[in-house]
């Protein structure tokens, strides 16, 4: 079957990179870098050494083991300097002949590369009427042949790399050897991550600092429109016109134990379990003695917050949702009109933004290209942006205005949980920063609220103790076809969280609604035995919203659904109606979100395994999406 460009676009996910040079045997050290990464996902893998003057390489589709077959047959030459690649397709199916790295005809340049290179199909019959024949469907390779054919004509390996650079339209990471560059390794990116691991008589280049993070966990940033060349004992840092650019060097402080999966069967559950210390850690320190929240990291002044008018919440997926939580409180406790984007429709409506907008976007990875574009065209229309990002040092946070990281640590599964809760903590400290610089919040009031969010930690860990029912029921229920969530309120994104991690790790057909709109269409969906998950607010103040949603659940119920209530301890009122119920300890309704999403995570997760799937890896899809 032959599969359109747009698939393959949207298949696009990012690569793992690896470049190495020093003095350990540089196809080791690529491989467990390679490893480290395989957690993005990827379709085939390949490496290349500089070994005695010329260029080793081997590569296969599919996954590493299947490199490392090649290899076992096939032996590389000893060699310090080399690369190495993990690719998801987009430009050629997944095979070994488009695999990277890609070589020139003369065998005299290796590169790699992450991204798109949107004039390739201008480049490549421009080098097919110079006589180049290409050998592989990939943007990629029109890049190894210009390199080359720059280093030919007399250039030096870092300043071929930038005349290249200068000539390619769309997102790319490359990185580059020369058989006649013993000592060296090229790297330049533009709307792509790369940053350089900085060892003692070795360097790194990669897409994450995982590849070298065994090694040193001293990094340097390269930001967009750069190009850095390694050697063993140097990083030279210029711009595309060869200008040497200020260094920004970093120390990593998580370890490599924080990417292993300490003994849990999938990532996924490692960090579902890790979500009462992470949103725990994103509170800490924001307090000062006076009592006062402060946020450190903000960068906007007081008076400038004091401006806004508007705020525009705009992330992605999961992010997204939490953002469609936090408009709940922002406008509750700021009064300031909040309204939620998809990064991938906002720059697309013409929407009114201005120099009174505060933009939020929100960006687990910090690297999603559709949010990381609505960015841009945020900042073009003079609002301000303030980013909230679990990534240090990720592209995101780098251009916005100011940034809140969440501190959930990495975050491996390609489903994402407790990034959610800890984006939803970090928009809600925003919230009551608004609130108590704006004074629409008295100083007690705020200081009730983080009282409460620090209540938080002990409860989810409550809720996580009573999941064995959860997993239970999601191993009974492995061969439905279909699973419905509702929810009011802030139920409504947890519901369609909770839609969204079945769909995407269980491939179940699964949605999520806002309960009152049950009646206007989607209660049709409802058929004996169907499974539908009712998130259940508080009945302790907001009494009407509670009411109404026990109405939804009769309603489903009546028409023969099987139902799975959320509900808080004490609460009688759903007990007639529930199949199923799953207690979550009393909280305000507002921060309920962080407690009714854990039991949608872990059904997602445990669905996904009984139905035999790869619950860290899903198929079609990994954890950064760097294409729009
Ligand atoms: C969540 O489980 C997803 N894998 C996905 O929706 C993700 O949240 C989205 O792609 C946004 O990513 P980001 O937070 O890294 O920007």
């Amino acid at each position: 079957m032959r599969v359109g460009r747009a698939l393959w676009r949207t298949l696009c996910r990012v690569c793992g990179i690896v470049g190495y040079v020093g003095e350990q045997p540089a196809l080791d050290v690529v491989l467990e870098g390679l490893r480290r990464l395989e957690y993005r996902g990827y379709d085939s893998a390949g490496v290349a050494l500089v070994a005695d003057g010329a260029l080793a390489s081997a590569k296969a589709a599919g996954k590493l083991a299947n490199l490392e077959k090649v290899l076992s047959g096939d032996p590389m030459p000893a060699a310090t300097t080399g690369l190495g690649h993990t690719r998801w397709a987009t430009h050629g199916p997944p095979t070994d002949r488009n695999a990277h790295p890609h070589l020139d005809r003369a065998g005299q340049v290796a590169l790699i590369h992450n991204g798109i290179i949107e004039n390739f199909a201008v480049l490549r019959r421009e080098l097919e009427a110079a006589g180049v024949t290409l050998v592989s469907d990939t943007d990629t390779e029109v890049a190894a042949h210009l390199l080359a054919a720059e280093v030919a004509a007399g250039a030096e390996l870092a300043d071929a790399l930038r005349r290249v650079c200068r000539r390619l339209d769309g997102a790319f990471t490359l990185v580059a050897v020369h058989a006649g560059s013993p000592d060296r390794v090229v790297a330049a990116r533009r709307n792509s991550p790369l940053v350089v691991g900085l060892g003692d008589g070795e360097n790194f280049v990669a897409s994450d600092v995982a590849a070298f993070i065994a090694h040193t966990r001293d990094a340097l940033e390269v930001g967009d429109g750069q190009v850095v060349e390694i050697t063993p004992d140097s990083v030279t840092l210029t711009d595309f016109e060869g200008d040497p650019v200020e260094e920004k060097r970093y120390h990593v402080d998580w370890d490599i134990s924080a990417a292993q999966k300490d003994g849990y069967d999938f990532f996924m559950l490692k960090e579902i379990a890790e979500q009462p210390k992470a949103v725990a850690d994103t509170l800490l320190g924001r307090v000062d003695e006076a009592g006062n929240l402060t946020l450190d990291e903000m960068r906007l002044s007081d008076d400038e917050l004091r401006d806004i008018d508007k705020i525009i919440i705009i992330a992605a997926g999961t992010s997204y949702y939490a953002g469609l939580v936090a408009k709940y409180a922002i406008e509750h406790w700021t009064r300031i009109p909040c309204e939620v984007e998809l990064a991938s429709e906002f720059r697309y409506r013409d929407p009114i933004v201005g120099r009174r907008t505060l933009v939020v976007v929100i960006s687990q990875s910090g690297e999603t290209m559709d949010t990381l574009m609505a960015l841009r065209h945020a900042r073009e229309q003079g609002a301000r942006v303030l980013a909230i990002c679990n990534t240090n040092g990720a592209t995101i946070p780098r251009e916005s205005d100011a940034v809140l990281y969440t501190r959930a640590g990495i975050e491996v599964a390609v489903a994402s949980t407790k990034a959610f809760l800890t984006q939803i903590v970090a928009c809600y400290l925003v919230a009551l920063y608004l609130g108590q610089i704006r004074g629409t919040k008295w100083g007690d009031e705020i200081a009730a609220v983080l009282r409460d969010l620090s209540a938080m930690p002990p409860k989810i860990a409550e809720v996580l103790r009573a999941m064995d029912p959860v997993r239970e029921l999601a191993r009974s229920l492995a061969s439905t076809t279909s699973v419905l969530f509702l929810g009011r309120h802030v139920g409504y994104p947890v519901a369609l969280e909770g839609a969204l991690k079945l769909k995407e790790i269980a491939y179940m057909h699964a949605e999520g609604f806002a309960a009152g709109e049950l009646k206007h269409g989607p209660i049709a969906l409802v058929e004996q035995d169907v499974p539908v998950f009712v998130v259940v607010p508080s009945p302790r103040g907001r009494s009407v919203l509670h009411d109404k949603i026990v109405s939804n659940i009769q309603e489903v119920r009546a028409r023969g659904a099987r139902t799975i209530v959320i509900a808080e301890e004490g609460d009688e009122a759903v007990v007639p109606y529930a199949d199923h119920i799953v207690r979550v300890p009393q909280c305000p309704t507002l921060l309920q979100p962080l407690l009714a999403v854990v039991p949608l995570q872990v059904f997602a997760c445990e669905m996904a395994a009984a139905r035999g799937f790869d619950v860290d890896q899903p198929r079609n899809l990994a954890k950064s999406v760097t294409v729009e």
